[in-house]
């Protein structure tokens, strides 16, 4: 693939979905979910961004924490799924969620490039820190870019603008790479350039912005990238 992108400084990565497998945690636990593992994980992870946004319009905010628990207690009820100790090892379990393979070279590729790289994310500190240990990852990242930083979720713009004011670059020479589609959509709609990493084949968006790039994995982004 041809370099689309000139003028990058900065590689900002979304965490949950896009470096980091959020099915991994049910699945991890087939021995006493079997065939509804990846149900739950779907039934999870849409209740935990509705939470998200609920809570952002409600100017409710309460950290990813807590509302990635109040999603799985929602799940397990609706999937009338329980079992000793099982909630409490899904949750530990996503706390040091599976990065997708490609993950750690390229960060690697970019940092060597010269490039700042940094997640940015609804996750709270704590949660990143622990994911970025597990996957052996943190060497690669100048920054973590918690949303407790401001208080809100995605896509609320002064999340992209913390990026922009943590990192010091300007919103247009960041590039900001999510698998969530309605995450890319917004920050590009927010200034960003972006790389929409379209793991799960979604449809695009009816949304403001547009990515300037997709690409299916993350290790078809270094060549998309102009070095600086
Ligand atoms: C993240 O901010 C949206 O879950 C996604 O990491």
């Amino acid at each position: 693939m041809a370099v689309v992108l000139q003028g990058i400084r900065a590689c900002v990565f979304d965490a949950y979905g896009t470096l980091f497998d959020v099915a991994s945690a049910t699945l991890r636990c087939s021995d006493v979910l079997g065939d509804k593992a990846a149900s739950l994980a779907r039934l999870w992870r849409d209740k935990q961004l509705q939470y998200t946004w609920l809570r952002t319009i409600q100017g409710r905010h309460a950290d990813f924490w807590q509302v990635t628990g109040d999603a799985l207690d929602f799940a397990m009820d609706e999937m009338q799924i329980s079992g000793p100790g099982l909630r409490g090892r899904l949750m530990g379990l996503y706390r040091r969620l599976d990065a997708f393979p490609e993950v750690p070279d390229v960060l690697r590729e970019l940092k060597q490039t010269g490039l700042a790289v940094a997640i940015l994310s609804n996750g709270s500190p704590s949660m990143l820190t622990e994911a970025v240990e597990s996957a052996g990852i943190g060497r690669y990242l100048d920054a973590i870019l918690s949303v407790e930083e401001v208080g809100a979720f995605k896509p609320h713009p002064k999340v992209y603008q913390c990026a922009a004011d943590r990192l010091q670059i300007p919103a247009g020479q960041i590039c900001f790479q999510s698998s969530n589609a309605w995450d890319a959509y917004a920050a590009s709609a927010f200034g960003m350039r972006v790389v929409w990493c379209n793991r799960y084949g979604q449809r695009p968006e009816r949304l403001p912005g547009a990515p300037d790039a997709e690409i299916r994995t993350l290790a078809q982004l270094p060549s998309l990238l102009a070095h600086p």
